[in-house]
């Protein structure tokens, strides 16, 4: 079965490790600037409330809980982002970290617009994210590690940049893009929701390119290498809650529909990206 899932990689995202960190964050800084303007608000949402009307009830539950996922993670990260752009260590990280910044709000604005007039309710309470949760502590570490020396700070930014950019984005954002192919982007529903997911990729290439190759030039140190192993491992768990609990709205349990294989996706999204970081399939 592992085999047929399709899985996103960001490969071509990662850029190489020849040019400065500083010159690869100044890049995808101008990319941003260049080519990161799309507006949540021009996207036509018009064929998606007439599907979703179409479709059954099964399927309206679970696109609600689903696109709730996604809401209450892009709101998430947009409100806490700011340490991870105070601890970055030059003007062009600064400014590249920035633009990921405003990109997470209009990733929120674009789920809050959907809720609003596809859905024409608001998001559900409840769906469990363990590793969204951690980020509260996770900002108190690093707001903390900004009155300490440069080595404290640097462990502060490899344990951010692994629970952030290389977990809820390298694992959990990417395994929902494939999930949203699989059980309606290959059906053909849902315009409005396929192009903004199309946007929010392209963005996502970004944050996800710039931090694997952060941690990917962070682990050839042994210390870090072992900060970001413990992290993955320390997450699987957490990680693997997500498309295991029964998806409830409003007091209804709605099925899971079978294309969805939420454990398998994230397993094989988990490997990939330690391989992206430390080049060689992990003995687990
Ligand atoms: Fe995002
Ligand atoms: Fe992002």
């Amino acid at each position: 079965m592992g085999e047929q899932l399709n899985q996103n990689t960001v490969d071509d995202f990662i850029p190489s490790l020849n040019q400065t960190t500083d010159e690869v964050a100044w890049d995808l800084y101008r990319k941003a600037i260049r080519f990161g303007t799309w507006d949540p608000a021009a996207i036509d949402l018009g064929q998606d409330k007439k599907d979703f009307e179409a479709i059954d009830d099964d399927l309206k539950g679970y696109l609600i809980h689903f696109c709730t996922g996604f809401l209450d993670a892009e709101e998430n990260v947009a409100l806490k982002f700011c340490p991870w752009i105070m601890l970055g260590s030059s003007t062009e990280q600064q400014a590249f970290l920035s633009t990921q910044l405003v990109e997470e709000f209009k990733h929120t604005e674009f789920f809050m617009r959907y809720f609003q007039e596809v859905f024409g309710r608001e998001r559900i309470v409840g769906v469990k994210n363990i590793v969204q949760q951690k980020l509260d502590d996770r900002v108190k570490m690093m707001l903390a590690a900004l009155e300490k020396g440069e080595e404290e700070r640097e462990a502060a930014l490899v344990e951010g940049l692994t629970h952030y950019q290389g977990i809820i984005e390298g694992v959990q954002a990417m395994t929902g893009y494939d999930v949203y192919e699989a059980v309606f982007g290959s059906k053909g529903l849902f315009p409005g929701l396929a192009e903004g997911f199309a946007r929010i990729k392209e963005d996502e290439g970004r944050h996800v390119g710039f931090g694997l190759r952060m941690l990917k030039l962070l682990a050839r140190n042994p210390e870090h290498a072992k900060r970001i192993r413990g992290l993955y491992d320390e997450y699987l768990p957490y990680i693997l809650i997500r498309y295991d609990q029964p998806v409830i709205v409003d007091g209804r349990e709605y099925p899971t529909p079978p294309e969805v294989q939420g454990r398998e996706r994230l397993t094989k999204m988990f490997e990939r990206r330690l391989k992206d970081i430390f080049g060689k399939p992990v003995a687990r």
